[in-house]
């Protein structure tokens, strides 16, 4: 496997969070085999197939996690992989959820429309949401009876918190008549003043499915730039910006191409205009892994989340994956011993206030009720 390992990511794992008794079980959890995955709406399949014993799983993920960090996580899968069975609980997980997070325990991974859609048709009592806030909210919104659990509740998001509600109802004083469509990185409370919500993976569709010629758009305005680039309708955009891809530049993505030619540059939406045109191609989460899956570039840079490289190239072993430098510090908030402690504990249940939630699930629901998108 060729890889790039730069040293500027994140130390990832439990050398960090790791209570001491846990190591004593090594040798005794070694033997365990892995927990069936299901796997999402249009993600490509998980790496992991049920059965597939510990030794065969570290040997793909071995230039992603060093093997004195897994050797420490493996009790705790296990330990996890037992109470998921006890509580009757499913472990949905976003593509940036680190390596030992997203290829053991996660029982459905993908972006944030795939983890709303399946939050939306989960059989399960009990959902535990590996991602940040919003997206856990967004799944109690769509399983109002179910238990839905957050292992760090303090896992925010700097596009959440850039807009409240109350400049939602400015903005639709100030644009009489116009929709408001949100980003589903909003609060709920947020997502209660909106017509609509969407993903990057559905902004544009989600702009053009609506009837008026001006719509407000919040609160990403590099998402909205680019969604606007490719609609007629005029939109009325927020200053709000994610903190990681708001770090991308495009002397970076000119710098990576001069080093390593030939690389292929994928970007989120939620990076500036342009990073954007620098790149090769523009897509959610989700959209970045088919294109990849679909393509298999000899090399790869993803102008994203550092895990999700590093996700990726435990994957696709053939691609020389250069890995970006920038970590989202709410996503690595969660890790094995959290999520450990939180199905243990049942501590971290995300509740909606009644006040907002129908509102709130009606506008994601008509997201969801635009249907999937057809496969490029
Ligand atoms: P996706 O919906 O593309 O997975 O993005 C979510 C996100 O938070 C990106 O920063
Ligand atoms: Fe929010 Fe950015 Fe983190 Fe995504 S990467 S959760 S948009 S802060």
């Amino acid at each position: 496997m060729a890889l790039n390992m730069v040293d500027c990511g994140p130390k990832t794992g439990l050398f960090f969070n790791c209570p001491i008794m846990l190591i004593l079980s090594i040798s005794e959890e070694k033997k365990m085999t892995i927990p069936a995955r299901g796997s999402t709406v249009d993600v490509p399949a998980p790496a992991i197939d049920p059965g597939v014993g510990m030794e065969a799983l570290y040997a793909r993920l071995a230039d992603v996690i060093p093997r004195a960090e897994w050797d420490l996580h493996l009790p705790v899968i296990a330990a996890i992989s037992a109470l998921k069975r006890e509580r009757r609980a499913i472990i949905l997980s976003h593509n940036y959820q680190t390596p030992e997070i997203f290829h053991t325990v996660s029982d459905l991974t993908g972006d944030s429309l795939a983890l709303a859609r399946e939050a939306a048709a989960v059989d399960a009592d009990v959902i535990v949401v590996c991602g940040v806030h919003f997206m856990a909210e967004t799944a109690k919104l769509l399983n109002p009876e179910k238990t839905v659990l957050i292992p760090d509740p303090e896992a925010g998001c700097s596009l959440a918190s850039s807009i409240t509600p109350e400049d939602v109802g400015r903005l639709r004083r100030q644009y009489p008549g116009a929709p408001v469509v949100t980003y589903v990185n909003t609060s709920a409370a947020v997502k209660a003043e909106s017509d609509i919500c969407c993903t990057s993976a559905n902004a544009v569709e989600v702009v053009e499915s609506l009837d008026a010629d001006r719509v407000i758009f919040l609160p990403d305005e590099f998402l909205g730039k680019y969604v606007a680039a490719r609609t007629d309708k005029e939109l009325i955009l927020w200053k709000g910006h994610c903190e990681v891809h708001e770090k991308f530049t495009a002397a970076e993505l000119r710098r990576y191409r001069q080093q390593y030619p030939g690389v292929y540059i994928l970007a989120h939406p939620e990076c500036p205009p342009e990073v954007l045109a620098e790149s090769d191609f523009t897509g959610s989460t989700a959209d970045m892994i088919r294109e990849v899956g679909r393509r298999r570039p000899e090399q790869v840079f993803l102008a994203t989340e550092i895990s999700m490289s590093r996700n990726l190239a435990a994957e696709f072993p053939e691609i020389r994956f250069i890995h970006p430098c920038y970590a989202c510090p709410h996503m690595q908030r969660i890790t094995l011993p959290g999520i450990l402690e939180c199905l243990r504990s049942m501590r971290h249940a995300v509740e909606v206030d009644p006040l907002v939630s129908e509102r709130a699930r009606r506008a994601v629901e008509r997201m969801l009720e635009l249907g999937p998108r057809e496969k490029r």
